[in-house]
């Protein structure tokens, strides 16, 4: 079973999602660079949250995949600020998996911390300038 690294009233949902044959690898499984990807999303989505400008990323920390995930498991992204920068903001994402053949079975996939930079029009690092959005 999962082990929330945050008290769930500081976690969001960023993305929750279905995942189906075409996200799997040679064996079957879901291919882990498409878990990597939406980390990215998820992460992003809680940075937007904080702020309006544009970012990008600048590093993903240390992602462990724990559990395999299976076609047909409804895949969590669950987000969390963890420090805003001068111009950095980073993020932590838990990633659980409720199984399709158990929806009480809700297991940790993964968990890592992605960095986003404030970037102006030219791309050049800018300092972040909060809000925050309530979604
Ligand atoms: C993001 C970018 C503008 C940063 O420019 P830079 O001059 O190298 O920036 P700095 O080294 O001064 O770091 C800027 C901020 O990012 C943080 N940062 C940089 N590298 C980091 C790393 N590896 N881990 C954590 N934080 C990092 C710094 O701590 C700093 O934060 P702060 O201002 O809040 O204190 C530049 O590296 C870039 O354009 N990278 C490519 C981004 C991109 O295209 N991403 C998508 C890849 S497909």
């Amino acid at each position: 079973m999962a082990e929330p690294t945050a008290p769930a009233e500081d976690l969001h949902l960023a993305i929750q999602v279905m995942l189906l044959p075409k996200d799997t690898n040679a064996h079957g499984t879901i291919f882990g660079g498409v878990i990597l990807s939406q980390i990215d999303l998820a992460a992003a989505v809680e940075a937007r949250r904080h702020t309006a400008q544009r970012v990008v990323t600048v590093a993903m920390r240390e992602v462990v995949f724990h559990e395999p995930v299976f076609v047909g498991d409804v895949v969590r992204f669950l987000t969390r600020l963890v420090r805003v920068g001068k111009t950095s903001i980073t993020v932590a994402v838990l990633v659980e998996a409720v199984r399709a053949q158990d929806p009480g079975c809700v297991v940790k996939v993964t968990e890592a911390e992605v960095v986003y930079v404030a970037v102006d029009a030219d791309g050049h690092k800018t300092p972040v300038i909060r809000r925050h959005a309530d979604f």
